[in-house]
């Protein structure tokens, strides 16, 4: 594989590189490192199997000089913090609808034939029923979440209009080591600031799926490498839940005072526009050949041993 991966330094994005490159591929990086780091890539770079193009989503005319000779884009660009968009309400129409649109614009121009997206089960919107793939009866409720319900749809305009291959993945949260956001993260630099308590959003109740970050990558590939349609969308998740007091009790007993107290700010929601419970049904992807290695209280386990590791050291 020829990957260019548009935000391959930031937390999934490394992962996914590491990987292409240990399986023999090579990639080309292109990230303007607002989140993402020079230290997640460094492996990579060290390898000789991967190039970084330190460049803006924003700027259709440097992906397009950056992106021919590749054969695959791997479009993982976007702000990182769905309640961000609060307080800039432009944040997610810039760097989601418009960097999906200039990332798939540029592969047209550049003459990439696949495109594989990183969307999310905000998709989905307010629904705690278990959603399959075809459950989009309820649109999104965050800024976030709308932007990757547009992406999804110029990528299914782009398939049917100019040929290209689209793969969407609707990922659960993703954990694991060199994350840039998230609970297990916030949780763990809170409580190496203030050891002895953690504030909580909501009132500790709201649960979702969380998918490692090796699953995902794992899942990524297999979606890349084993659909066959133009276009075809898969949830990438566990089928099951954590919830947020889980993650906050585990973060706490990786903390080095396992005795801090929680206080918990109370509401279902952590912020307007955040999903109370979400729940995705992984079926589609398992007839297709792949299954997650941990479920979702696995995955948060081992995520949070390895964000503390990260965090508190030792
Ligand atoms: N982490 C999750 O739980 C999760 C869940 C669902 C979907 N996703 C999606 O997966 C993708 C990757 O997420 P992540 O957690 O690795 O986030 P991340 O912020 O760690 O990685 C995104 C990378 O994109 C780069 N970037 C941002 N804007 C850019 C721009 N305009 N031009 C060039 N580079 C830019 C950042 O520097 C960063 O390296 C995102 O699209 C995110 O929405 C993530």
């Amino acid at each position: 594989m020829r990957a260019f991966v548009v935000g391959g330094a930031g937390f999934i994005g490394s992962h996914l590189v590491d990987r292409i490159i240990s399986e023999g591929g090579s990639v080309t990086i292109f990230d303007n490192l607002s989140v993402g780091k020079r230290e997640f890539i460094a492996g990579a770079l060290a390898s000789g199997r991967a190039a970084l193009e330190v460049g803006d989503a924003l700027d259709l005319e440097h992906l397009t000089r950056a992106m021919p000779g590749h054969d695959t884009v791997f479009h993982l660009a976007a702000n990182p913090e769905a309640r961000w968009g609060l307080e800039r309400t432009r944040l997610d129409l810039e760097q989601g609808t418009i960097a999906t649109y200039n990332s798939l614009e540029a592969a047209r121009l550049a003459k990439v034939p696949t495109f594989v997206f990183s969307s999310s089960g905000t998709v989905y919107g307010n629904f705690s029923e278990p959603c399959g793939e075809m459950d989009l009866g309820h649109l999104p409720i965050s800024l976030y979440g709308a932007s990757k319900f547009a992406g999804e749809a110029l990528i299914a305009s782009y398939v049917e209009c100019f040929g290209l291959h689209g793969r969407i993945a609707r990922f659960g949260n993703v954990v694991g080591p060199r994350g840039t956001h998230g609970a297990i993260l916030d949780f763990c630099k809170k409580l190496a600031a203030h050891p002895e308590y953690l504030d909580v959003l909501g009132n500790g109740s709201q649960a979702k799926p969380y998918l490692h970050v090796s699953d995902c990558v794992s899942g990524l590939l297999h979606i890349r490498a084993h659909t066959k349609a133009p276009l075809d969308v898969f949830n990438l998740a566990p089928p099951d839940t954590t919830s947020v007091r889980r993650i906050a009790e585990l973060c706490v007993a990786a903390s080095p005072n396992p005795s801090a107290r929680i206080e918990y700010g109370g509401g279902t929601q952590g912020w307007p526009g955040d999903v109370p419970v979400s729940r995705i049904k992984p079926d589609k992807l398992a007839a297709a050949g792949f299954k997650v290695r941990f479920a979702s209280d696995q995955a948060v386990a081992q995520a949070v041993s390895e964000v503390a590791r990260e965090v508190f050291g030792g």
